[in-house]
């Protein structure tokens, strides 16, 4: 793995407008719904980070065929034709690589338990650590054959011998929009209903996607079920842009100066945005602009962003956490810039994500100058403590690179992050959104 750094300075200006890349979180499902469908269907502004490229791949492994419209150049498809295996999927002649995401591989493993065939799936360092106990508890209950062979109890790589299913009731331990769609994928490929009952609202992606392919899916307050065996129909999508990445330029454009930034077509489904909430209550000054009708059941919008006049501390709320879960490093940034305390409870989940992200944003944020005190399930930043820029690592996290990159806009002194390279993960195009949003002198 290489070691690129990347450096940020205090910006006096930021202005733009520009498109966020596509939802991670979407790309995934639409790999893998689409992947399966009977059919061909237009996709366009697919996210074509390393992450989601890694599903498309599995999925052209299992017999889906991709021709490319349009691409970034050095990574991917980011609008193609995509032909469906129509639910007669291959078995992989490799081992499935996810790289280093958590929901490529915690989805796939839903859908392999329940193909005919054996495939293994592994990933990188990071997500060789991270917790597979909680797919694998539900999948066994539905039959499933399938191992954790990592060094590390519980953890990847995984081997599948996809079987029969049968439906389960199950209860989410954790709120967790991976192992329900993985536990729905799984659903989707066995005869009955599924149902699964959530501790609380987690992104909805699946359910929406579901009904966008003509899955059959109901939902009802915090209880899901999909009747199966059932067969997605190819249909276009257009996938709006990442509100997860949005939010870097929603803290950016809030601490710094003789900022206006507008961030066009991102996504507004209810269940990602509470990040917006958040910094409303913290006094950022933003509008949006919903467009008027989605035909993929995802709402988007365009929003413009400007300094905020002042900033102040907030709680995050209990139910709020799953919402914003992948925003909270950035969220910690704004906290420091921010008059009073801002607590963050709760979010024990941030310890099994890409990093510790606890641990990272509470030990970069004090290399800064802040003043956290760090809980197991989360910390409280005190803000209003002036930073300075430092170099930092970003414990291989992208999330992390980025949030620090996003503080150093707004502090004096250079602020250098490592191992960049994790970046592409989720956000291709941003050291480029860094440099134009940005102006100086
Ligand atoms: C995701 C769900 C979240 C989030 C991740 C993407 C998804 O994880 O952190 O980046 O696409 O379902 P959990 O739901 O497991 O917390």
């Amino acid at each position: 793995m290489t070691n690129n750094t990347l450096s940020s300075h205090r910006a006096d200006a930021l202005r733009g407008v520009s498109s966020i890349p596509g939802d991670k979180s979407i790309s995934h499902r639409v790999a893998i719904l689409g992947g399966l469908s009977r059919g061909c269907m237009e996709v366009s502004n697919f996210l074509c980070s390393h992450d989601c490229l890694n599903t498309l791949r599995a999925m052209e492994q299992l017999g889906a065929r991709i021709t490319p419209r349009r691409s970034r150049p050095g990574f991917g498809p980011v609008d193609f034709t995509l032909e469906g295996c129509a639910m007669a999927p291959k078995q992989p002649q490799t081992d499935i690589d996810c790289g280093n995401s958590g929901t490529g591989m915690r989805l796939l493993a839903g859908l392999l338990s329940g193909l005919p065939f054996e495939s293994r799936l592994f990933g990188d360092d990071s997500l060789s650590s991270r917790p597979m106990k909680r797919i694998v508890d539900p999948l066994l209950l539905m039959g499933a054959q399938i191992k954790t062979l990592g060094e590390k109890p519980g953890c990847a790589p995984l081997a599948i011998h996809g079987s029969r299913l049968r439906p389960i009731e199950y209860h989410l331990p954790m709120a967790s929009a991976q192992v329900k769609s993985a536990i729905l994928l799984a659903g989707m490929l066995t005869e009955g209903c599924t149902t699964i009952h959530q501790p609380a609202l987690t992104r909805d992606h699946t359910e929406r996607l579901f009904h966008h392919f003509g899955v059959p899916c109901t939902v009802d307050a915090l209880d899901v079920t999909v009747s199966g065996p059932a067969a997605p129909i190819a249909r276009d999508i257009a996938i709006p842009g990442d509100i997860s990445s949005a939010a870097f330029w929603l803290v950016a454009a809030s601490i710094c100066p003789n900022a206006e930034i507008t961030l066009r077509r991102v996504g507004l489904n209810p269940t990602r945005t509470a990040v917006l909430n958040v910094l409303r209550r913290m006094g950022a000054d933003f509008d949006i602009a919903p467009a008027p009708d989605s035909e993929t059941g995802e709402p988007y919008g365009d929003i413009t962003i400007r300094t905020a006049s002042s900033l102040r501390g907030t709680e995050i709320l209990r139910h709020e956490i799953p919402n914003l879960i992948d925003e909270i490093p950035v969220l910690a940034v704004a906290a420091a810039f921010a008059s009073g305390t801002t607590h963050i409870r709760h979010a024990g989940e941030l310890r099994v994500k890409e990093s510790d992200r606890i641990a990272a944003t509470v030990s970069n944020l004090r290399a800064m100058g802040a003043h956290v005190d760090e809980y197991d399930d989360g910390f409280s930043v005190a803000g209003g403590n002036p930073l300075t820029g430092c170099t930092l690592p970003s414990y291989g996290d992208h999330r992390i690179a980025m949030s620090f990159l996003i503080a150093g806009l707004a502090v004096p002194g250079v602020t250098t992050l490592d191992s960049v390279e994790n970046i592409d993960t989720s956000y291709p195009g941003f050291a480029h959104d860094l440099r134009s949003f940005a102006f100086y002198g």
